[in-house]
């Protein structure tokens, strides 16, 4: 799919998936200025990869490594759900998340949500966005079924996860390559 990105002008805009899996709550409970979003094709744009190095390296992207990669989520959207709290001031990102929908065989071909890639932007934490990105991403995986919500955090986040309402589980591993 083409896409006419440009610092100067914005000709096309692509939502990730459809308004239905947006929390009417989390939207309702927002500061006044912030407003929940899908991931749109042209956050490059927002700023939404600056958000993002507040948790890890990014990278180097261009606007057509950042729409290959939206290009695929998008293909694959009943799986990748990543929404955005836009500062509307400024219409930069403000805060961001993912939710990742397995499906197994086990519990009857039951769903699982993955939570990633959770970032609030260092001039914006504080203000309880954490905790509606982590709300947003709840309800989605309510919405789609899913019969339980995991995630892996550093253990100076424990603290911010139980108040989300998560209980620690159990181990995370990891083999880098
Ligand atoms: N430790 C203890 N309590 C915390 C922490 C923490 N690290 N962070 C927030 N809280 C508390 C707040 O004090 C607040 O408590 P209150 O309701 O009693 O007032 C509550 O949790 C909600 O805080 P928010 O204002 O919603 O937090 P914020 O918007 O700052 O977001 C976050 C928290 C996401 C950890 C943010 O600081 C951030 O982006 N950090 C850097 C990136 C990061 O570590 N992301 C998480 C990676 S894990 C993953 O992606 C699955």
């Amino acid at each position: 799919m083409l896409h006419f990105n440009t610092t100067e002008s914005i000709l096309f805009e692509d939502s990730l998936f459809e308004d239905k899996y947006l929390s009417p709550e989390v939207q309702a409970n927002l500061h006044e200025g912030y407003r929940l979003f899908p991931l749109r094709s042209n956050d490059f744009e927002r700023g939404y990869l600056d958000v993002l190095s507040v948790l890890t390296e990014v990278g180097a992207h261009s606007i057509d490594t950042w729409n290959a990669q939206f290009q695929f989520m998008k293909k694959h959207n009943d799986t990748y759900f990543t929404i955005t709290i836009m500062d509307e001031l400024t219409n930069r990102v403000a805060a961001t998340g993912t939710i990742l929908i397995e499906h197994k065989f086990v519990h009857k071909n039951g769903l699982v949500g993955h939570i990633e890639d959770i970032a609030v932007d260092s001039s914006h934490q504080g203000k309880k966005l954490g905790i509606r990105v982590i709300e947003a991403l709840k309800f989605i995986g309510q919405a789609t079924g899913c019969y339980k919500v995991i995630l892996d955090c550093a253990s100076k986040n424990i603290p911010f996860y139980e108040k989300c309402g998560f209980a620690p589980k159990e181990s995370q591993m990891a083999w880098y390559i």
